[in-house]
């Protein structure tokens, strides 16, 4: 199939904003501030921009390569470059890993857009943390509830999708990501002129040595690697749809400094929100929504600013879902030859059929799973295919690269648009070497402890 019937980014820029818009998330907005408060701030969030440059870009550098010089997606890439080897299958696991998460993700996208319309509604004038949990409660115990948001998050998502690239993928990217910058930036100027302002800045980027533990390392890997969006092929199939010409080494660089700033910003808003009210940063998955949706009452314009922080991370949510299921549906069509329309359906609808016991599964604790010990299945999916898969396919593509294709085949398919990369050994070392191995490391404790990072 010729470039021109897959589609591609009309622009750079258009590729920016899209790659950057899969990378920015629920990883940044909801899972990197209740992680930093679950291991005591500061120090963890220097290990996690340590390993987002010392892991994470390099891993990012390697995906794209392989997306752009085979300008298809992962599958029929590794075809492409190893015919008749099994590394296909590497890109087998990455479809595999993008459905379980997006069946998952689209649940708690779903809450977050159906928190901003309970915003509209004027719901959060007037209630404290303990109200606020009473309602997720109710919320989340409610089949047709959790049910319809996840529907509506992956109805949305196959829309934009279904448009294909420049017309879906890269205008929705285009409108979206400037609102999300623009809301982030208004909650920043709230919470930086709150009181408690320097007790959450404190927080953040004061490091106390003596929190960091074996977990926090681990979990600080694993949470960069999730909030590039690395591991699954997602940035092989982004990559894939940018011309060959382009300037990759920029572009990689931009989408890791933007991702991790709107971590920091993430966590630039919510600390100070919650030594306000005096709530304990360390409660874990349910922050966002049980302790937040209790704060807003002690600001002015408490419903507004919820308004703008759901919608926030509801935008943030629906980049990274359209990228996850853009995955499928690219392997769908660059290898199965479905037409986009058809496979974003097929793909779409088999997808709400895995979330819905995930969506189950957060009512049969009455919470947000991992704020109890009680893991459901929304958890099993998330620790399966959020951490182990995804991990697991980080480390392989390292391997892939550094050793199998070779390092001198990838940089030269990243200056193939004449734009050279910088310090080329270095990166050579850490892909060869560093990457694997500290993946590995985390891989083997992560099992070990069964932990869910
Ligand atoms: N990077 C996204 C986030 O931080 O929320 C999550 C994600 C999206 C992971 C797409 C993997 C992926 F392919």
């Amino acid at each position: 199939m010729s470039t021109l019937d897959r589609g591609k980014f009309n622009s750079r820029f258009g590729f920016i904003l899209a790659a950057a818009g899969s990378a920015i998330g629920l990883g940044n907005i909801w899972r990197f501030p209740y992680t930093a408060g679950t291991h005591g701030g500061g120090a963890w969030v220097i290990m996690y921009i340590g390993f987002v440059f010392l892991i994470g870009v390099p891993v990012l550098f390697a995906e794209l390569s392989i997306g752009n010089s085979t300008q298809t997606s992962p599958v029929t890439a590794f075809k492409k470059l190893v015919p008749n080897s099994w590394w296909p299958a590497l890109g087998g696991l990455g479809v595999l890993t993008g459905f379980g998460i997006l069946s998952f993700y689209s649940v708690i996208a779903g809450l977050t857009a159906m928190y901003a319309g309970f915003a509209i509604g004027g719901k959060f004038g007037g209630i404290d943390i303990a109200q606020s949990g009473e309602i997720f409660g109710q919320i989340v115990a409610s089949p047709v509830w959790m049910i319809g948001v996840s529907f509506g998050f992956l109805l949305v998502t196959a829309l934009v999708v279904r448009k294909g690239i420049g017309g879906g993928i890269e205008k929705a990217a285009t409108w979206l990501m400037p609102i999300l910058f623009v809301f982030l930036l208004i909650l920043v100027a709230r919470a930086l002129t709150l009181p408690t302002a320097g007790e959450g800045l404190a927080f953040m980027f004061k490091p106390q040595l003596d929190e960091i533990s074996f977990q926090g390392i681990v979990s600080a890997l694993g949470q960069a690697l999730f909030s590039l969006s690395l591991g699954m092929g997602a940035m092989i199939t982004y990559g894939s749809y940018l011309p060959k010409e382009e300037n990759l080494p920029a572009s990689a660089m931009t989408i890791a400094v933007f991702d991790t700033c709107i971590a920091i910003l993430a966590g630039l808003v919510i600390f100070p929100a919650l030594f306000l009210v005096g709530a304990e940063p360390d409660k874990g998955p349910g922050l966002i929504f049980v302790v937040m949706g209790g704060i807003f009452d002690a600001m002015p314009a408490s419903n507004l600013m919820a308004f703008i922080f759901y919608g926030l991370l509801s935008i943030a949510a629906l980049t990274s879902t359209i990228s996850l299921l853009e995955v499928i549906v690219a392997y769908l069509v660059d290898e199965r030859g479905w037409r986009r329309e058809r496979a974003t359906w097929a793909v779409a609808s088999s997808c709400f059929a895995l979330a819905v016991p995930s969506a189950l599964s957060l009512g049969a604790s009455a919470s947000l799973s991992r704020i109890t010990e009680k893991k459901g299945f929304l958890d099993i999916v998330d620790m399966l295919c959020g951490t182990y898969f995804l991990t697991f396919g980080a480390m392989l593509i390292c391997i892939f690269v550094g050793w199998k294709w070779g390092i001198k085949a990838a940089v030269a398919a990243i200056e193939h648009g004449g734009h050279k990369m910088p310090a080329v050994p270095v990166w050579g070392f850490l892909v060869r070497y560093v990457c694997p191995l500290a993946i590995f490391v985390l891989l083997i404790y992560g099992a070990t402890q069964g932990a869910n990072w």
